[in-house]
């Protein structure tokens, strides 16, 4: 089937809906096609299943929302949805280097006064770095080659001997959130991190960073903007191909008359052109398309012509990292019995992170809206080489290891939920790791100029390529609105000249 419109989107995670939404509410007509036969990408709601046949309901994807993540929280205001807050009262542990479980309240974990001084000293510096270098062209800073040359391990460990506070502080941005082991990224990818939360403070503080939740989960934000768009979103329907020709091009045969510029890096950015986006159910021909989706799916797409060179080899440096969220419902939350609010942190342990997840309102199957599940749901983080290592033991094995350093945090009675799910997301075709991606170590200096930089009628937008809420649902809604509104200027340009 072939079709025309003003703009196409590929890819209906929030990036790409919220690009959509927002050329509709313009005035322009706008196709989504969507690889899966879902809307939402890494925000998915879903159900385990306990011994008895009763669904859970789980979060496999993205679900926290954190105060600085202003424009999403006021984008589920505007689709009537609402949102609960994350259980956190009583006592958090920490379980040190050689297993020690400890109880402590407050945010201060309960290590000895050297390493709480260490922790402070390198958390200062990276506030420091965060703050001179910005979320928004971390690439463009005066120390930019220097930063994204160093991995951050190296960079803490030139700081500082102690291993515990180098654990403890890389907890923050390599384990938990760029998912990639921290001599794999560099110093500045870490900053841009902290930088898009607002310091890296702001990433150590837990009460901070998971905030709240969406009653329902975070995949009604895509799934209602798709509800408005009703029949443009078009599901199943991956995309193969996309024929692009800058405005002066769009009369020339785009595989053999574009221009030699075109080819070497020196695209007509922006403005509108002639695309053929060419998928399993359908082709839309249009002047723009928003590719919204993960950059290391970009060249699962073949483009006629090729993309200009560097976008090509800069692709390639650009990888997803790899976390396994662990998902355990237990009868009861326990854990509040014992005055313990169900954090638990354990730097460079197989479980590095845990919290309460418990569902509220409508989160439950069955459940009654404006109360919270009686049934207790625990959340952990098994990151890059640990997620590995798990993936290679059979089900069984990998369920009891996990369930073990769980009860490292709570005790025994951790090892008896009565449903247990992990999220594999680097087994789906279409996202294949999670949370994000980032670049390898250098990769950010060389290449970050690019990401945002339309190639001719091609506009990206992804949480991603974000600089507020990177990597984060608000980072994508903020993308895909940015390109939408991009479009809008350009389209309106082109008309008035
Ligand atoms: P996303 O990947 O969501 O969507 C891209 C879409 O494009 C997908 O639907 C995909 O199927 C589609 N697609 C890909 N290739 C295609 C093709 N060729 N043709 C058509 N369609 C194609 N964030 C947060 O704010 N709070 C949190 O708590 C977490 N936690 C978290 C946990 C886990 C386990 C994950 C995996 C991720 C998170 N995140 C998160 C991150 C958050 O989920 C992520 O930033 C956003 O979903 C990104 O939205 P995008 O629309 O940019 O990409």
């Amino acid at each position: 089937m072939r079709t025309e419109a003003d703009v196409v989107v590929v890819g209906a995670g929030p990036a790409g809906l919220m690009a959509a939404r927002t050329l509709a509410a313009a005035g322009r007509s706008v196709v989504v096609l969507e690889a899966r036969e879902r809307v939402g990408g890494r925000t998915w709601n879903g159900v385990t299943i306990d011994e008895t046949g009763v669904e859970h309901f789980i979060e496999l994807g993205g679900q926290w929302i954190s105060p600085d993540q202003t424009r999403l929280a006021a984008l589920v205001e505007e689709l009537g949805l609402e949102t609960f807050d994350r259980y956190r009262d009583g006592k958090s542990i920490y379980v040190s280097p050689d297993g020690t479980r400890h109880e402590y309240e407050g945010d201060r974990m309960p290590v000895s006064e050297t390493t709480a001084t260490e922790m402070q000293r390198l958390i200062d510096e990276l506030d420091a770095l965060a703050a001179e270098v910005g979320a928004e062209a971390p690439w463009a800073a005066e120390r930019a080659a220097e930063l994204d040359t160093i991995a951050l391990r190296s960079w803490l460990e030139q700081r500082s001997d102690d291993a515990e506070a180098i654990d403890n502080v890389s907890i923050y941005v390599a384990s938990g959130m760029l998912t990639k082991p921290s001599h794999a990224f560099s110093t500045l990818q870490a900053v841009l991190m902290a930088a898009s939360a607002g310091s890296f403070s702001n990433l150590v503080d837990e009460d901070f960073i998971l905030d709240k939740r969406v009653i329902g989960g975070m995949q009604r934000v895509s799934e209602s903007m798709a509800r408005e768009l009703g029949d443009a979103v078009v599901l199943g329907s991956p995309v193969r191909e996309i024929e692009w020709a800058t405005p002066d091009e769009s009369t020339a045969d785009p595989r053999n008359g574009i221009k030699a510029d075109v080819r070497n890096g020196v695209p007509n950015n922006g403005a509108p052109g002639r695309v053929v986006v060419r998928s399993d159910k359908l082709t839309v021909t249009a002047k723009s398309v928003v590719l919204a989706v993960p950059p290391n799916l970009y060249s699962r797409v073949q483009f006629v012509p090729p993309m200009p060179r560097e976008q090509q080899v800069a692709h390639q440096h650009i990888s997803m990292g790899l976390v396994i969220k662990v998902h355990a419902v237990y009868e009861t939350p326990f854990w509040r019995e014992q005055g313990l609010s169900g954090t638990g942190f354990g730097g460079g342990r197989l479980v590095q992170e845990i919290y309460d997840n418990t569902n509220f309102g409508e989160n439950i199957a069955g459940g009654t809206p404006g109360e919270e599940d009686p049934h207790g749901t625990l959340v952990g983080f098994i990151s890059d080489v640990h997620a590995e290592q798990m993936w290679a033991l059979d089900a069984d094995e990998r369920k009891a290891r996990i369930l073990d350093a769980i009860a490292l945090y709570l005790g025994d009675e951790a090892k008896r939920p009565i449903a247990f799910a992990l999220s594999d997301l680097g087994a789906e075709e279409w996202t294949r790791g999670a949370y994000a991606t980032s670049y390898d170590l250098g990769g950010l200096h060389r290449w970050g100029h690019l990401q945002n930089r339309p190639t001719g009628p091609i506009h990206y937008a992804c949480s991603d390529i974000a600089s507020e809420g990177y990597q984060h649902v608000d980072g994508a809604v903020r993308m895909g609105e940015r390109a939408a509104q991009a479009i809008i200027a350009h389209s309106k340009q082109a008309r008035d000249s």
